[in-house]
């Protein structure tokens, strides 16, 4: 841990403008700075930094906070590098408790094995770039396939010599351990003890992390020998797991922040060859099939994912399943397809970067469509096989976390299926039920299958006082539903349906105990500013909470038909008409809070004795009765409207 005296110190030490403004072009105005949102794409310049406060505040995308907090946000650090990222800057020499030996002994070894690594990358570099064998072999082969010195020495690319222990003895001799040598696998044990190089004769291509530390290798052969593995790549090591590292992103991520898109290519050489061709946002997931974690690194930085694949027809149909992973992680996914035999590498090579990117902005195809059309023509006729293939799509469509988004896919691909929009909705709403059925029972365990009613059963199952919590469970549904959904009514803009929601509902109190605390956290969050979605209730830690959520969510289309028959509204599709679906929850609600009060005041009126405290109560009663009847025009006009 970073000793509280360093961070005194660096905070201290640190100016927010000049740490900003290394990021953004800041412009002084009054007492702040101002300048364009590194988080949002805008023109008129609305982020903020006030030197005084030492914060800065972002009005586009709502973030705000410190140096430190700054630097979390946009270069994803984590607390503490954030910290020794300005102590460096400004040449505070960091404290470090001694967390405990052990602790302090498993960084020391990861320190370790990055530093051997480092060595190697360095080694390897230099006997390409130095070495009449690297020059010859491994630096003519980069020539050839076009990598200019810039490339080469930004990736640190390098050449392992063709010999057994030209790296080991030399690392040896410089005083590496051979328990570091061996655990990054860059050296390997014979049986007698003694050991020898992995890499011999290969052009390396180091692996960075996050951070830009070499923590891996891979080398590739120039033999045409099919006796010979053409890539030999590192074992996973304590600094090395293969699973959450991609190819190329501490060289993209400023890119990808910058683009709002990453595209993701299978090999180094793409990597390279795309870079270099200027398009600099752009990772491989190095020949494994993708991860979740690896596309969750992804949406750290950007939620949109482009996957440019060679045209290999064999190859695409494998890894359609794969890709509903990054669907099921909320990430938007395109797909290009380059001409038969090309891969990005030798596409870009071929037609040169304008040619690539207009090859790219013409083949963008949306995952989710082009799934729809592959599938398609590889059904031809057969009926049961089409069946299959809609099964197929709708189980895509159902890993999409936002569900407008979805209703929006379905839409598409009602058309591209040639069936009933209805009968997707139907099939997708099972679907999503029997997921919600099944995530409530892993994360919480306490859902009972009874809890999810048929349509049929759906009234009962409310309370005896059926209108009191259907109307507050009505304003919970459409939060979940819609809370995050921008308003696009005459009169009202820029604004989120939830906060909205939340403000017009300051004035009521909640009495069903879960809607309650559901609209309480709601409110918090939106304090907070959050804008929760389903996803955040269905995973909160309380019961009763998550109990609400899933109910609601695997009754939605059900609940509101009722709710809406029960309240002569003729509104078939929320959806259609927001604005009356959002005002009218609104002022149902209130309406019949007023037409609580009254009943109460009405009991209080027949027990009340004396002039004047019947004066006070009819006073009230009146006010009331003319907030019920303005309510009722308000509805009156906003329904039929
Ligand atoms: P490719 O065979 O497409 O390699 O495998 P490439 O990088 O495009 O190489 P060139 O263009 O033939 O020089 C794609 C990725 O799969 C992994 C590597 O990460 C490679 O970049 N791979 C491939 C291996 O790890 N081992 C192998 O034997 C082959
Ligand atoms: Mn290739």
């Amino acid at each position: 841990m970073i000793t509280k005296l360093t961070i005194d110190r660096i905070m201290e030490a640190t100016d927010i403008v000049e740490v900003i403004g290394e990021f953004v072009q800041l412009k002084k105005r009054g007492a702040n700075y101002v300048g364009l949102s590194p988080f949002a794409n805008e023109r008129t310049p609305s982020f903020t930094v006030s030197p005084a406060k030492g914060i800065f505040k972002d009005f586009s995308s709502g973030k705000g906070g410190s140096a430190v907090t700054f630097l979390m946000e946009l270069e994803k650090f984590s607390y503490p590098e954030a910290l020794k990222w300005l102590a460096k800057k400004y040449g505070i020499e960091v404290e470090e408790t001694v967390e405990s030996t052990e602790n302090k002994e498993e960084e020391n070894h990861r320190e370790s094995l990055m530093i051997v690594s480092g060595y190697a990358a360095k080694f390897f570099h230099e006997s390409l770039l130095e070495t009449d064998e690297g020059q010859a072999i491994g630096l003519s082969y980069f020539k050839e396939r076009g990598f200019s010195n810039e490339t080469i020495k930004k990736f640190e690319l390098g050449y392992s010599p063709d010999q057994w222990e030209a790296f080991t003895s030399k690392a040896l001799k410089e005083g590496y351990q051979q328990q570091f040598l061996e655990e990054t696998g860059l050296s390997v044990k014979r049986d007698n003890g003694t050991l020898y190089d992995r890499y011999r004769g290969r052009v390396m291509f180091p692996i960075h992390s996050f951070t830009g530390r070499v923590i891996a290798f891979g080398g590739r052969t120039l033999k045409n020998d099919k006796n010979v593995p053409k890539y030999v790549n590192s074992p996973e090591s304590e600094i090395y797991h293969k699973s959450n590292i991609l190819y190329g992103l501490f060289f993209a991520k400023k890119a990808i922040r910058d683009e709002d898109n990453c595209y993701l290519v299978e090999g180094y050489a793409d990597v390279l060859s795309v870079h270099q061709a200027g398009i600099e946002n752009v990772v491989a997931s190095s020949g494994t099939s993708l991860t979740v974690e690896q596309i969750r690194l992804i949406g750290r930085f950007t939620k949109n994912v482009t996957i440019l694949y060679d045209g290999d027809a064999a190859g695409i149909k494998a890894s359609l399943r794969g890709l509903d992973m990054i669907l099921e992680e909320g990430l938007n996914v395109k797909v290009v397809l380059f001409p038969d035999g090309h891969d990005p590498d030798s596409y870009v090579r071929l037609v040169g970067t304008q040619a690539f990117k207009t090859h790219i902005d013409q083949n963008r195809k949306d995952f989710i469509l082009y799934k729809t059309d592959i599938l398609l023509k590889e059904a031809g006729n057969d009926p049961i096989r089409r069946a299959e293939v809609i099964r197929e799509i709708v189980e895509s469509i159902a890993k999409i976390p936002d569900s407008i988004k979805a209703s929006v896919f379905i839409r598409e691909c009602s058309h591209q299926l040639e069936i009933d929009e209805r009968a997707l909705l139907s099939e997708l709403n099972k679907m999503r039920l029997a997921k919600a059925r099944k995530e409530a029972q892993q994360n919480t365990r306490i859902i009972e299958p009874s809890d999810y009613l048929t349509p049929e059963e759906l009234p009962q199952e409310l309370p005896v006082k059926k209108e009191d919590s259907s109307q507050e469970r009505e304003i919970v549904r459409l939060l979940l539903l819609y809370g995050n959904k921008m308003i696009d009514w005459d009169g009202i803009a820029n604004t989120y349906i939830g906060p909205f929601m939340i403000a017009e509902l300051a004035d009521v109190e909640f009495e069903h105990e879960a809607s309650k605390k559901f609209v309480a956290h709601y409110a918090k969050e939106v304090e907070d500013g959050n804008l929760p979605d389903e996803q955040f209730f269905i995973h909160f830690p309380d019961k009763e909470i998550v109990d609400l959520a899933v109910t609601l969510l695997a009754t939605k289309y059900t609940l509101s038909d009722n709710w809406y028959e029960m309240h002569k509204i003729l509104v078939p599709d929320e959806q259609v008409n927001m604005k009356a679906t959002i005002l009218g929850a609104i002022f149902h609600l209130k309406k019949q809070k007023v037409g609580k009060i009254l009943d109460g005041l009405r009991v209080e009126l027949q027990k009340v004795e004396g002039e004047a405290a019947t004066e006070v109560l009819l006073t009230q009663y009146m006010h009331m009765k003319k907030v019920e009847k303005s309510i009722s025009d308000y509805l009156g006009s906003v329904i039929l409207k």
